[in-house]
């Protein structure tokens, strides 16, 4: 008979082999799974995610696009929901530890075997609890989309996000794969061939989803929320059911919430300067400039205009835009 380990290497294969498959960005493949391009690393942990996740009502659920601010975004919404838990913002949980080890990514919680030690540590999560997830909408688990728990999505101006990915990919990639040149990265962006991509449909996924049940799924942008961090904080705690009072308003909680989440304060916290998250991910690379239009420094004219008509074809009609800055 089989070990469990063996079986698992059995039934990913039976998984894998049939799927279209491309080299990755920074893990050995990608694999057309379900619609999307999902990296080797990550099958098993959004297949388990699938078929053992149940959500609870209270759950609040950051969804985004990988580098669109997910780093951020975690880090908001776990102290806004927990600011009565955590209301000391000298001694705040996300001083000594990273925004993505509090809100962890779901299917890096199922990744690996011993489903009923996984299940366990969720049901004893405290409550209300919050996730991350790159998964596309279509893929979520059919308990997060029927309960009544909540997605806040994330996505960003596809210029930046793909500077971001390549930046971020040739520094984190495995020493057996060679840098990717920005050329040739920008031409598997455009096809739609990165992590959890295509880009496009990941975005109209949740932005569809935002429009039909706008209860359900809140829709943010990068530059939006950096431009106004103050006006998007007071509306993802309306989304959340956890809208701040006149009070914590006056007393500046709001203030305190944002410093403590900003790009500088956290980059330059000891906690996020070594170490790991997740798969192995240097903390440090997580934190890069954290600007708007920081592309301009890297796309030539031929790749303004080849990006400019790709998310044109893609995204015209579905009323979802970007300013570019150009
Ligand atoms: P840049 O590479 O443009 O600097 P993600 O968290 O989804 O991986 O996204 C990473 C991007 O968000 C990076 O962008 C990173 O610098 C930026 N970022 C990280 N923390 C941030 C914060 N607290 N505020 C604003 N941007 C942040």
């Amino acid at each position: 008979m089989a070990s469990t380990e063996g079986l698992q290497a059995y039934e990913e294969e039976k998984l894998l082999l049939p799927l279209p498959k491309e080299k990755g960005w920074a893990s050995r493949h990608l694999y057309l799974f379900q619609h999307f391009w999902c990296p080797s690393t990550h099958i098993e942990g959004v297949n388990n995610f699938q078929k053992h996740f149940q959500a609870k009502d209270s759950d609040a659920i950051v969804a985004s696009f990988p580098k669109s601010g997910t780093t951020w975004l975690k880090a908001l919404t776990f102290s806004i929901v927990n600011r009565k838990r955590f209301s000391s913002f000298d001694n705040h949980p996300l001083l000594t530890s990273n925004s993505h080890e509090l809100v962890p990514f779901l299917d890096f919680i199922f990744h690996g075997d011993n489903i009923q030690h996984k299940l366990s540590y969720l049901c004893n999560m405290t409550e209300p609890r919050v996730f991350g997830t790159h998964i596309p909408f279509p893929s979520l688990s059919n308990s997060i989309k029927e309960s009544n728990c909540k997605i806040v999505y994330i996505c960003r101006n596809p210029f930046d996000t793909f500077v971001s990915s390549w930046t971020f990919f040739n520094k984190i990639k495995s020493d057996s794969l060679s840098e990717v040149t920005i050329e040739e990265a920008l031409e598997k962006y455009c096809k739609g061939i990165i992590g959890f991509g295509p880009t496009w449909e990941h975005m109209l996924g949740y932005w569809k989803e935002s429009i039909a049940t706008p209860n359900k799924v809140l829709f943010l942008k990068y530059e939006e929320l950096k431009e106004d961090v103050n006006f998007y904080v007071k509306r993802v705690a309306e989304f959340l059911d956890c809208p701040f009072t006149e009070g914590e308003e006056s007393d500046g909680v709001i203030e305190n919430i944002i410093k403590l989440c900003s790009f500088e304060k956290m980059k330059n916290l000891e906690v996020n300067k070594s170490g790991t998250v997740g798969r192995n991910v240097e903390k440090k690379y997580l934190f890069r400039k954290g600007e708007i239009g920081d592309w301009i420094n890297y796309f030539s004219p031929a790749m303004i205009e080849k990006l400019s008509k790709t998310m044109e074809e893609k995204l015209s009609g579905s009323g979802l835009s970007f300013k570019t800055c150009l």
